[in-house]
């Protein structure tokens, strides 16, 4: 199974990805949780991405693309993938299908603008796994501790209120055509094209 999670910041990509990747037994590619990675072990690229990612901007597609071809060269990607918070851009959907990745499905997950802000503020994150919880909606058995392993969970540098909102125009301004690129792309019926499902985000985690 080869899968693209669509949708805005906040909207529930990785919290979903943790259902699927244990139901198909395939890589969850998050390249945010990459980044994030690169950000901690302090390598020169984490260094230059944080800027960006903290003024809630995107990383450059030549980056982006570099990372998630040479982690689709890792075998655990041979059964399948999954897409969380990429692509991003036309670029980099185009990257994608010039270099042959193949994708059954896109789902996009739907949630309203007002939603979003909420679903951030009270965000909770493992690091090292990427496990993510919310204080309201998805809170994990013990205040402040991760589920598995009891460790720490931490705010992310990128869920403060203004950056939050730079990062939904972003969206709308720069992902959001992917919708559409997709959508139409699934419409044609081409061999290669991927099916498209549109999921409401709304509503409890585990619907
Ligand atoms: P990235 O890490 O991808 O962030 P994002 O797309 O902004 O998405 P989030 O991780 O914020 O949200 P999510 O959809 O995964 O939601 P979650 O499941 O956590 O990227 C970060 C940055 O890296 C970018 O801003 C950019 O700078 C850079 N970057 C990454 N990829 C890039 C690319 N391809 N190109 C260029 N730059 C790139 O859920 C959110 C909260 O809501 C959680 O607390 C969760 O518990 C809760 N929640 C989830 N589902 C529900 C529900 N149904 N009801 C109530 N609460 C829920
Ligand atoms: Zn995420």
């Amino acid at each position: 199974m080869r899968l693209i999670l669509l949708g805005a910041p906040g909207a529930g990509k990785g919290t979903q990805a943790n259902y699927i990747k244990e139901k198909y037994g395939i890589p969850q590619i998050s390249t945010g949780d990459m980044l994030r990675a690169a950000v901690k072990a302090g390598t020169e690229m984490g260094l230059a991405a944080k800027k960006v990612m903290d003024a809630g901007g995107l990383v450059s597609d030549e980056i982006i693309i570099g990372l998630v071809k040479d982690r689709l060269k890792e075998s655990d990607c041979a059964n399948g993938y999954l897409f969380d918070g990429f692509p991003r851009t036309t670029p980099q959907a185009d990257a994608m299908k010039e270099a042959g990745v193949a994708i059954d499905y896109v789902l996009e997950i739907d949630v309203p603008d007002s939603a979003i802000v909420e679903r951030m503020s009270g965000r909770r994150v493992h690091p090292a796994s990427g496990r993510t919880y919310h204080v309201k909606f998805n809170p994990p058995k013990v205040e402040g501790k991760d589920d598995v392993t009891g460790e720490d969970l931490i705010q992310r540098d990128d869920d403060k209120e203004e950056t939050v909102a730079k990062r939904l125009a972003v969206y709308h301004n720069q992902t959001e055509v992917l919708v559409s690129y997709y959508g139409e792309w699934a419409k044609s019926g081409k061999p290669g094209a991927p099916k498209y499902r549109k999921i409401a985000g709304v509503g409890a985690v585990e619907a």
